[in-house]
């Protein structure tokens, strides 16, 4: 596998071409922003972390018969995906309050939703990723209702499946984001799993181990990450 040139940096990772058109390869950055991109910095190691708990994440999922865009990892920082055209939302699932949705609606961190919260936002860095509905996921084009539908499925499905997951490993599982994209006709789960996408608390004491040590400058942010990695691949 050939490594072409750079088609894409975003904040955390960047995107490469390779000799297949339809595989191309993720490469994960120590570079963490917050906030719509106000603060950053970089947590060391942080991209050896997110690709190695992605690349396990993935392969559970696609154990599970979620179809997603990882084909092997290549390295520490960096895997193999399937090519995708990317549909501009992004799927929050949501099990105890917590960021966001506490601000936006008044409610206190920790309750527990008796049923999964799922959210839509549009992932527009100049509109600040507005959070929407169905609607104006169809009427905007973004992607068609069948697809929207099945989107949903897999995301209560993967919520399904990581909160057993991380449930074994001591973890509550509070909220994460996902992105899917497609394959030619194909839908598939896209992007990263990991502490920068979603809220992991420690099940028993209720500690952080996740991004917000760094979003809210809690202090031990390269130990979690590390603690979340041994964790996760049992290293
Ligand atoms: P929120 O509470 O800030 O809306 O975040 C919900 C979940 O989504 C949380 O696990 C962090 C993740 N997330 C991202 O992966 N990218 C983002 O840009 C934001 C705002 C949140
Ligand atoms: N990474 C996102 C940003 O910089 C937000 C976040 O994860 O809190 O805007």
């Amino acid at each position: 596998m050939k490594k072409g040139p750079m088609l894409y940096e975003g904040k955390a990772k960047q995107v490469f071409a390779t000799d297949d058109p339809d595989l191309l390869i993720q490469h994960f950055k120590d570079d963490a922003t917050a906030f719509d991109g106000t603060k950053k910095s970089t947590i060391a190691s942080k991209g050896v972390v997110n690709n190695a708990i992605s690349s396990h994440m993935f392969s559970l999922l696609a154990e599970q018969g979620v179809p997603n865009h990882f084909v092997e990892k290549l390295s520490d920082r960096e895997m193999l995906i399937k090519a995708l055209k990317m549909i501009q939302v992004e799927v929050i699932m949501r099990n105890v309050a917590a960021g966001s949705i506490c601000k936006r609606y008044g409610i206190e961190e920790g309750r527990v939703f008796d049923e999964p919260i799922l959210e839509l936002y549009y992932k527009s860095d100049p509109h600040h990723d507005p959070l929407m509905n169905t609607e104006h996921v169809v009427q905007f084009d973004l992607c068609s209702l069948e697809t929207l539908d099945e989107i949903s499925g897999y995301a209560r499905r993967i919520n399904v499946l990581m909160r057993e997951f991380f449930r074994g490993i001591n973890v509550t599982l509070v909220d994460f984001k996902l992105e899917f994209g497609m394959a030619g006709d194909q839908l598939l789960l896209g992007d990263e799993i990991s502490p920068d996408t979603c809220r992991f608390w420690d099940l028993k004491t209720g500690e952080k181990l996740d991004k917000d040590r760094f979003r809210f400058d809690l202090g031990r942010v390269e130990e979690v990450y590390q603690e979340m990695l041994s964790r996760v691949t049992g290293a």
